[in-house]
């Protein structure tokens, strides 16, 4: 099995961006975390950020016949962007949306998501843990599928 973990905008921040609301882990860490645990559990991750919607559609496009499933945490472009739910829905390869925030605790403009209808879950509120959360779902539907 082998999945994509995607990361939006401003998710490179992590660890100093607005601690109160996205905690003080870094996205290096998280990333280091969920590879250990993907490890453990027999998963391949792959792990890829970008600030710049145009290189996440095309990671999105590679992703055709290489991997399973995506972990998408698309930042600002969850409510946005069209063009990278044009390209998930072009690959159709499962995913699953998560947040680090509760984006309906928040400003209305996050209450809205390109994504989540088309996701097979969505995961939103609990820190670094909905990396953990989010993987897990994703894992589990795959397994259920392939079953
Ligand atoms: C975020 C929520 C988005 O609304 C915001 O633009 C982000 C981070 C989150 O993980 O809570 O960049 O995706």
């Amino acid at each position: 099995m082998r999945l994509l973990l995607l990361n939006g905008p401003n998710l490179n921040l992590l660890g100093q961006r607005e601690p109160g609301l996205y905690g003080h882990q870094t996205l290096e860490q998280i990333e280091g975390e969920l590879s250990q645990r993907a490890a453990a559990a027999g998963v391949q991750l792959d792990c890829f950020q970008s600030n710049f919607e145009g290189a996440l559609v095309e990671r999105v496009h590679q992703a055709i016949g290489e991997v399973d499933g995506i972990l998408l945490n698309a930042g600002a472009y969850t409510h946005t962007s069209i063009a990278l739910r044009d390209a998930l829905l072009g690959v159709a390869i499962p995913y699953v949306e998560l947040h680090l925030s509760n984006t309906h605790a928040r400003e209305p403009f996050r209450h809205n998501s390109f994504l989540a209808d088309r996701a097979v879950g969505v995961v939103s509120g609990f820190g670094p843990f909905s990396y953990d959360l989010a993987f897990d779902g994703l894992l589990n539907h795959l397994r259920r599928a392939a079953a």
